[in-house]
């Protein structure tokens, strides 16, 4: 049995690499698509949690669309039918290398496995599948089911409920600092998933763990 007994993961970021959408389409995009990627990403969690903070919720999907309009303007324009295409492949990320074996091998040893998103029933379903990560996953926790954001709280607490413990006894992984921290703040365990070597945030809640990828999941059971 490793460390944890359950284990949640945030997805975009985390599993999924949310910058592959745009790298597929480079070529058409011209050398502006990594400044495009990033502004989609910041302005797509940005959205969220002004739709959160307002009091509203919408969907991810809606919000993919919105953040990846004002992209667009920031970069001056992409060629006609790139967004229906960069759209498409939002739905289909590719899973970083690493993420199929920690998450089989925690599962070989016991582990329970959840992912807890931002991302809509009908999104992340499409992502897991067609990463081929169907079959490793105890249960798909959406904001859905909280009717609101993260980092709001009873987002969080759908941890404790889908998987029938108390939140200490869950790793709670994520790529984006934040979420790290409001995972911490509900009482999980907060592992800060670095895959880009930002630089440390958030002092008054640092990470019990920080790793530049899922792998050492595996080796400190
Ligand atoms: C998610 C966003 C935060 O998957 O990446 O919830």
């Amino acid at each position: 049995m490793p460390t944890y007994s359950h284990y949640a993961f945030d997805a975009y970021g985390t599993l999924f690499d949310v910058h592959s959408a745009a790298s597929k389409f480079a070529g058409e995009i011209g050398p502006n698509w990594e400044r495009l990627s990033q502004v989609w990403r910041a302005k797509h969690l940005e959205y969220t949690w002004i739709w959160a903070g307002t009091g509203r919720h919408t969907t991810f999907w809606k919000l993919a669309g919105d953040s990846l309009d004002f992209a667009v303007a920031a970069v001056g324009g992409i060629p006609p039918g790139v967004r229906d295409k960069l759209m498409a492949a939002y739905r289909t990320l590719d899973a970083y290398p690493e993420v199929a074996g920690v998450l089989e091998q925690l599962k070989a040893r016991g582990a329970k496995l959840a992912i807890l998103t931002n991302g809509d029933p009908d999104m992340i379903a499409d992502a897991v599948n067609s990463a081929k990560l169907g079959g490793v996953f105890d249960t798909l926790i959406t904001v859905h089911e909280a009717g609101v954001f993260k980092p709001h709280r009873p987002v969080y607490d759908l941890v404790s409920k889908h998987f029938g413990v108390p939140l200490d006894k869950v790793s709670f992984q994520s790529s984006n600092r934040w979420d790290v921290t409001a995972g911490k703040v509900a009482g999980m365990r907060g592992v800060w998933v670095n895959r880009t070597d930002a630089p440390a945030e958030y002092p008054d809640t640092p990470p019990d763990l920080v790793v530049c990828d899922l792998a050492p999941l595996v080796a400190e059971a």
